[in-house]
C-alpha cells in the first residue's frame, strides 16, 4: 500500500524507529495517528515534523490498556474520517538476565506490551481496515523473533509470538483488501534500552561496535519501502539478513554464535 493519501497509525511514534516513520511517512503524504504512552517524547516528534505538523494527530495512550486502545478508533476516524494501516512499533526490551533469574512482573510487562499491545491494536482497528478499499498491517518483530538470543530469551519469546501472529493473519487475510507485513530488524540505534528501563550497557550510544549500527531513519525507510511493496517479510539491516540465511541453514550453529556472543555480556553481570 503507498502511503501518500493514507492514514496510518504508528505506536511508539515518540522514539527511534516510530518517530523516523511518523517522519518518512508525513514527508509521502500520509496523515499520521502517532501514539506513545511517553508525552514528552511524543510532542518532540510533533516538533520534528515541521511543515507537516498538520497531518499528525498524537494521543498518550498506553497499549497494554485495551479500552484505550479500542478508543483511538474512535478519535483516529473523528479527526481524519478513516484509517487505512496500522505500524505496531512500540516495544521494549528486557533486563539481560536469564529466564531462571527473571521475575513473574518484568515477564508480563515485556509480553503485555510486545505482544498484547500488538494484539490489541490489530483486534480493534481489523473491522475497520477490512472496510477499506486497501489497507495494511505492518508489525516489528525482531531478529530475536527468530533465533534465541541467551539473556533476551522473553523478549524473544514476545517477539516469536509476534511473528506468528502477523504470519498468521497474512494466512488468514490473504484473500482480502488487508496486506500484512512482518519486520525483523537486526540492531538499529535507537534509546531502547534507556526507554526499557535499562542501563545503556550495549552501546546504543558512542561505543566503538555501535558505530556501524544501522540508523532509526534508514530503518524506517526500510519498514515503509516494505509496506509500499507489499512484502511478506523485511529483514532490517545486514546482521538480520546474514542471521536469517544461517538460522534456516543451520539452526544450532547460528544460536551457538549468538550464544557464545551474548555468554560475555551475560557473565559479566
Ligand atoms: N533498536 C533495535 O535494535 C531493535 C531491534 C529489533 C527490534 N526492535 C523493535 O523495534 C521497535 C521499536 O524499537 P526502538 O528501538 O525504536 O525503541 P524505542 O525505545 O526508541 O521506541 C519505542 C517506543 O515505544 C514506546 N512504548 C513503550 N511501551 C509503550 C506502551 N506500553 N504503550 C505505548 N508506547 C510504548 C516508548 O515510549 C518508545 O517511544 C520495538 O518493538 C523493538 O522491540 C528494535
Amino acid at each position: 500500500m503507498k502511503a501518500q493519501n493514507k492514514v496510518i497509525v504508528v505506536t511508539g511514534g515518540g522514539s527511534g524507529m516510530g518517530r523516523e516513520l511518523v517522519l518518512n511517512l508525513l514527508t509521502k503524504g500520509a496523515k499520521v495517528v502517532a501514539i506513545d504512552i511517553n508525552e514528552s517524547s511524543l510532542q518532540e516528534t510533533v516538533k520534528l515534523a515541521v511543515g507537516n505538523a498538520g497531518n499528525l494527530a498524537t494521543f498518550v495512550t498506553d497499549i497494554t490498556n485495551k479500552q484505550a486502545v479500542e478508543s483511538l478508533l474512535e478519535k483516529a476516524i473523528s479527526k481524519y474520517g478513516h484509517v487505512d494501516g496500522i505500524i505496531n512499533n512500540a516495544g521494549i526490551i528486557q533486563p539481560f538476565i536469564k529466564v531462571n533469574d527473571l521475575n513473574y512482573e518484568v515477564i508480563e510487562r515485556v509480553m503485555n506490551i510486545n505482544f498484547y499491545g500488538t494484539l490489541y491494536l490489530i483486534k480493534t482497528f481489523l473491522p475497520h481496515l477490512l472496510t477499506r478499499p486497501e489497507a495494511h498491517i505492518v508489525d516489528i518483530s525482531s531478529m530475536g523473533g527468530f533465533l534465541p538470543v541467551p539473556g533476551q530469551t522473553i523478549y524473544g519469546a514476545s517477539k516469536a509470538a509476534v511473528k506468528l501472529l502477523t504470519e498468521g493473519l497474512h494466512s488468514e487475510l490473504r484473500d482480502t483488501n488487508v496486506k500484512v507485513t512482518v519486520v525483523f530488524p537486526g540492531g538499529v540505534k535507537t534509546n531502547i534500552m534507556s526507554n526499557s528501563g535499562l542501563a545503556d550497557r550495549m552501546g546504543s550510544g558512542s561505543e566503538k561496535g555501535a558505530q556501524n549500527i544501522l540508523t532509526a531513519d534508514k530503518a524506517a525507510e526500510m519498514i515503509i519501502d516494505g509496506m509500499e511493496q507489499g512484502k511478506y517479510r523485511v529483514l532490517v539491516g545486514k546482521d538480520a539478513k546474514m542471521m536469517d540465511k544461517l538460522y534456516r541453514l543451520n539452526p544450532a550453529y547460528a544460536a551457538g554464535l549468538i550464544a557464545k556472543k551474548m555468554g560475555a555480556l551475560l557473565s559479566s553481570k
